[in-house]
């Protein structure tokens, strides 16, 4: 029988790629999302790569009355909880909306699904769990600690699921720690598309590329890494949503929680992302060295074997895939096959 499936933030970045999985997969599923930071026009993008209208309930995850009309609509299966604040250096500007949003809406819908008696669910945390740490690769057993608001409120949201799993036993939990996620949807109707100036390598870079922006800044040639530029584990966001389906099978077939890293376990340094963008786009890409970024560790990378263990979990896309669908995307080159 079919599945249905929740995806709370389903129009964000990931969310959107891991609908597109889901339904290819065989899921009924349904979005809820407030758009505080995803396109409005992402659902008729969505319905026009599936062939389907989008099931849409728009509204916030700091409204309980409306959570509980949602519930009250659907027979849910599973929930996949991406609905959260993700900037760093906002956090640490404005922690209680950090806090408010990203373990108090937490709250709510874990209390709407439990009167609703939908027990399974999978979290969106992040490697920010394991804080500035010598360990490379991580693995999963590192001891957490945090090193902002947004990381605080990461980890209080897999202790919180512990609690609740170690309360009731009914319930089952897939905490899914995220890497770097970049790239886009094969099709390049759907990517990253950040308002404001990016914060993070892939969509500065591409905004570079675009020529909206001069050049990279690169922070930092003075790591400990083969070109001294800080280097980290890039995963295809289309990985990154095969996971998502893969922890929500393992959920339904088992009853079984899971803690996984999904990375792939290799790395790239940040002058490598920009030589493979450049080839992406097809030309030479200006940058600056600049000094380090406050907070920034040298290396970060994810153990990945548990994910394969568990869950069946390999990324199977290479950095040249997450800049060639990027560019794809951001310089509006549609692919009508959905599927390479
Ligand atoms: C950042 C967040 C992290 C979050 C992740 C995913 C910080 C300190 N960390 O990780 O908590 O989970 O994004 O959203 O914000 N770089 C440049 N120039 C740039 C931008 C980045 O050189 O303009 C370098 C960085 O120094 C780093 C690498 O590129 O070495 C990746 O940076 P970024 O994409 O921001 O990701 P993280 O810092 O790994």
């Amino acid at each position: 029988m079919t599945k249905t499936v929740l995806l709370t933030g389903g129009a964000g970045y990931i969310g959107s790629h891991t609908y597109l999985g889901l339904v290819a997969s065989g899921y009924d599923v349904v979005i809820l999302d407030n758009f505080s930071n995803a396109q409005e026009d992402v659902p008729l993008r969505l319905a026009r790569i599936t062939g389907s209208p989008v099931k849409l309930h728009r509204g916030d995850v700091l409204d309980p009355v409306f959570l509980t009309g949602v519930f009250a609509a659907h027979d849910f299966d599973a929930v996949i909880h991406f609905a959260a604040k993700k900037a760093v250096g906002e956090s640490v500007a404005k922690p209680l909306d950090y806090i408010q949003t990203n373990v108090g809406g937490f709250v709510n819908l874990l209390q709407a699904m439990d009167a609703a008696d939908v027990r399974r669910i999978v979290f969106s945390s992040s490697a920010t769990v394991y804080g500035d740490t010598l360990v490379q690769p991580i693995p999963e057993d590192h001891p957490r600690t945090y090193t902002s608001p947004y990381a605080y409120t990461k980890i209080s949201g897999e202790l919180i699921l512990e609690q609740l799993v170690a309360a009731d036993p009914r319930w089952a939990v897939g905490t899914l720690r995220y890497f770097n996620p970049v790239g886009a949807h094969y099709s390049a109707l759907i990517g990253e598309d950040p308002q404001d100036i990016p914060n993070n390598l892939v969509p500065y870079i591409a905004k570079v590329a675009i020529g909206e922006l001069p050049r990279l800044q690169v922070f930092g040639d003075d790591y400990d890494t083969p070109d001294g530029t800080g280097l980290r584990d890039y995963i295809h966001v289309e990985d990154l949503a095969d996971g998502h389906v893969l922890s929500v099978n393992a959920l339904l077939e088992t009853g079984q929680s899971h803690t996984v890293n999904l990375g792939t376990g290799e790395g790239s340094t940040v002058l490598e992302v920009l030589r493979a963008y450049s080839d992406a786009c097809g030309k030479e890409l200006p940058f600056e060295i600049v000094p380090r970024r406050d907070g920034d560790v040298a290396v970060l990378t994810a153990r990945p074997d548990l994910a394969r263990q568990v869950l069946g979990f390999n990324a199977k896309r290479t950095l040249d895939d997450m800049c060639q669908s990027s560019w794809a995307w951001v310089s509006g080159q549609l692919r009508n096959d959905p599927k390479p």
